[in-house]
């Protein structure tokens, strides 16, 4: 059912474009994304229907889900009802061996709606969700990409050297400059996540060796 799949598609981004309106203006990041998102071609001729895949780390997004409902219930019930058509990817540059972490990447999972395996290709553009399972450490890395995270589950702790980890409460917006090392730290609960890179996607992400 392609049209009933578009339809859902765009009441996930309309969802998205809503909760990032509600931030104040002056809330680093939140501009960018919204106008990026709106310089897209999200018109149904350039919909396309994703390879759907699930990985061992979506078995944290009922929790996930259901704990982002207090944030927004609008986007939310859109996660829910288009989840399994997503098409998840491993976080592959953030392997066990080089995280550290044995489990990491059955663990996390992330999956665009906006990008190369998401509903609509973009323009060098990327936006979707993030998912990390408890106890999870994302160490320090940097990327060209500049990166927002809208925080729908949680609390995570978040750090940008040279300060140290410090906790965020679910809702908030982070957003990391181009370059800027960053780590994130999952707790107790799983993280689901807004996520957008604004431009230069096809540059990867880099790892800081402690
Ligand atoms: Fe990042």
């Amino acid at each position: 059912m392609p049209d009933e799949l578009f339809n859902d598609a765009s009441w996930l981004i309309a969802a998205i474009m809503r909760g990032l309106m509600t931030f104040p203006d002056e809330t680093p990041g939140v501009h960018e994304v919204l106008s990026r998102i709106a310089e897209q071609d999200l018109s149904e001729k350039m919909f396309s229907v994703p390879q759907a895949q699930r990985l061992p780390g979506c078995r944290h997004l009922p929790e996930a889900v259901a704990a982002g409902l207090v944030v927004s219930s609008d986007l939310c019930s859109a996660i829910a009802t288009i989840e399994d058509r997503l098409h998840w990817t491993r976080m592959d540059h953030y392997a066990d061996e080089v995280m550290g972490q044995p489990g990491f990447e059955d663990n996390g999972a992330y999956a665009e709606i906006v990008g190369p395996t998401g509903f609509f290709a973009g323009d060098d553009f990327g936006l979707g969700l993030v998912l990390l399972g408890p106890g999870m450490h994302c160490i320090d890395h940097h990327h060209a990409a500049p990166e927002l995270y809208w925080l729908l589950s949680g609390p995570i702790e978040y750090r940008r050297p040279p300060g140290s980890l410090e906790q965020v409460g679910t809702s908030n917006i982070l957003w990391n400059k181009p370059n800027e090392v960053h780590a994130m730290k999952t707790g107790e609960r799983p993280m689901l996540a807004v996520w957008s890179w604004t431009r230069d996607v096809d540059q990867l992400p880099v790892l800081v060796s402690s």
